[in-house]
């Protein structure tokens, strides 16, 4: 039998298929090898412009927890955010006819991830040439991606380097609610809407402009789709295969847990949230790192984030025309201070404002930030407290200008 060849390539795909069995235990051999194989295909080709075949060897307030006070805002579990929380878009009525595979049930494994389990990494590398110009695109459209953000140098050229290109039209579903997850997605252009079904009703919760990411949810909790994704322009996306997502993305979260835990449950804010919710938290956030000076938000400009202060000291300012503002408006006047454990940026999420102040660095400083989708999908049970600080803020606007400058609308 000496004779029979090895065809090269053969060892490592029967490895890595080997290691995602023990991995995830599937309860049945053959359905996962279907899944994992063809997974392993589509990664290889994606169904948009192939760029080229991949190289086959590689593949200023602390809030206190209170009663709530707003019976619209208070108590949704994460999966009733889903559907009943307002939304940034316009709610609408049924506008997307519910995909036929919605109805079915999806059958996903109940896969979990223990870093500390992976001895070796043994999957194959995916990997998408790219032009110069093709890879300056995507490093600009990455370059804020908080699920990136806490990714060493060798994993993010990894997660550059498997990402490809996809152009997507008008109306086009990137994703469909239900699916399994085959790809997590950055933007680079294009509007999207994010549309969730529940109870045969579809509602926009909320949009996509120009930049940010999303799928990761699949793709991190093996759960079907949690949302249906449409186009509402000509668009742009960077894909990033699931494989690939899991290696590198949920190996860096499991060390994100391990970091944040224990900062992430001294929150206040947070106190009312269930311990799993927190860790969904800490997966979805990116660390930021500031110097002293640095503006963080500028009043006036559209919001995406949410921050909490991690380290460091944060000084909140606002321009404003009034009396006390001699200089008629160009003036920045601090009205309050922000440390470690408390959070800012909230208030033009709540509102659907633009940013109400500027945020600086005061020295050095470290946030965990979250972007608006997260903050909505997450943060609902932990709004009454924001609210109820968001009114002082007029009081503090009332004690350094005079007046409340009709910035805050905590009615909102
Ligand atoms: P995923 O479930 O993989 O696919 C749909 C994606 O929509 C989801 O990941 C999130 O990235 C994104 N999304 C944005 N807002 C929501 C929301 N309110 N509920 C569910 N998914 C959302
Ligand atoms: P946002 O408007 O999103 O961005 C600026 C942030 O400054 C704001 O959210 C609040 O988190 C924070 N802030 C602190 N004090 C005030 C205040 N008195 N008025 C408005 N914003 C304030």
């Amino acid at each position: 039998m000496s004779h029979i060849r090895i065809p090269p390539g053969l060892t490592e795909l029967l490895q890595g298929y080997t290691v995602e069995v023990l991995r995830q235990q599937p309860p049945d051999l053959v359905d996962f090898a279907v899944g994992y194989f063809t997974r392993l295909r589509e990664a290889r080709c994606p169904a948009e412009p192939p760029a080229a075949p991949p190289d086959a060897g590689a593949a200023g307030l602390q809030p206190e927890p209170g009663p709530a006070a707003d019976a619209s805002a208070g108590s949704e579990s994460d999966d009733e955010d889903l559907d009943g929380r307002r939304g940034r878009g316009p709610s609408r009525g049924l506008l997307v006819p519910i995909p036929k595979r919605f109805d079915r049930r999806v059958s996903v494994c109940a896969e979990t991830y223990n870093p500390d389990e992976e001895e070796e990494d043994t999957d194959p590398r995916v990997v998408h040439p790219k032009t110069d110009q093709q890879r300056c695109r995507l490093q600009e459209a990455c370059k804020d991606i908080l699920l990136f953000k806490n990714l060493d140098q060798e994993q993010l050229s990894q997660v550059l380097d498997a990402m490809f290109e996809r152009t997507v039209k008008v109306d086009e579903h990137v994703i469909d609610q239900g699916d399994d997850g085959d790809n997590f997605y950055v933007i680079e252009r294009g509007t999207y809407d994010i549309l969730v079904t529940k109870d045969s009703q579809t509602r926009c919760v909320g949009q996509y402009d120009s930049h940010g990411s999303f799928g990761e949810l699949a793709l991190m909790y093996n759960t079907p789709r949690a949302a249906t994704i449409v186009a509402t322009s000509e668009g742009s996306l960077w894909g990033l295969d699931r494989l690939t997502f899991r290696r590198i993305i949920l190996k860096n979260n499991a060390k994100k847990r391990k970091k944040f835990e224990s900062f992430i449950e001294s929150l206040p804010l947070l106190r009312s949230l269930e311990a799993s919710e927190r860790m969904k938290i800490v997966d979805v956030i990116g660390e930021k790192i500031y110097k002293d000076g640095d503006r963080i938000i500028t009043q006036g400009e559209k919001a995406d984030s949410f921050y909490i202060i991690e380290s460091g000291e944060v000084s909140i300012l606002i321009k404003s025309k009034t009396k006390a503002n001699k200089d008629g408006g160009n003036q920045e006047v601090e009205i309050a201070r922000c440390h470690k454990g408390q959070y800012f940026g909230e208030l033009a999420l709540v509102t659907n404002k633009p940013r109400a102040a500027s945020a600086y660095a005061v020295g050095d400083v470290q946030c965990l930030v979250m972007d608006v989708q997260a903050f909505e999908r997450l943060l609902g049970p932990c709004m009454d407290i924001m609210k109820r600080n968001i009114s002082h803020y007029e009081e503090q606007l009332v004690k350094v200008f005079g007046s409340s400058l009709d910035l805050v609308d905590p009615g909102q």
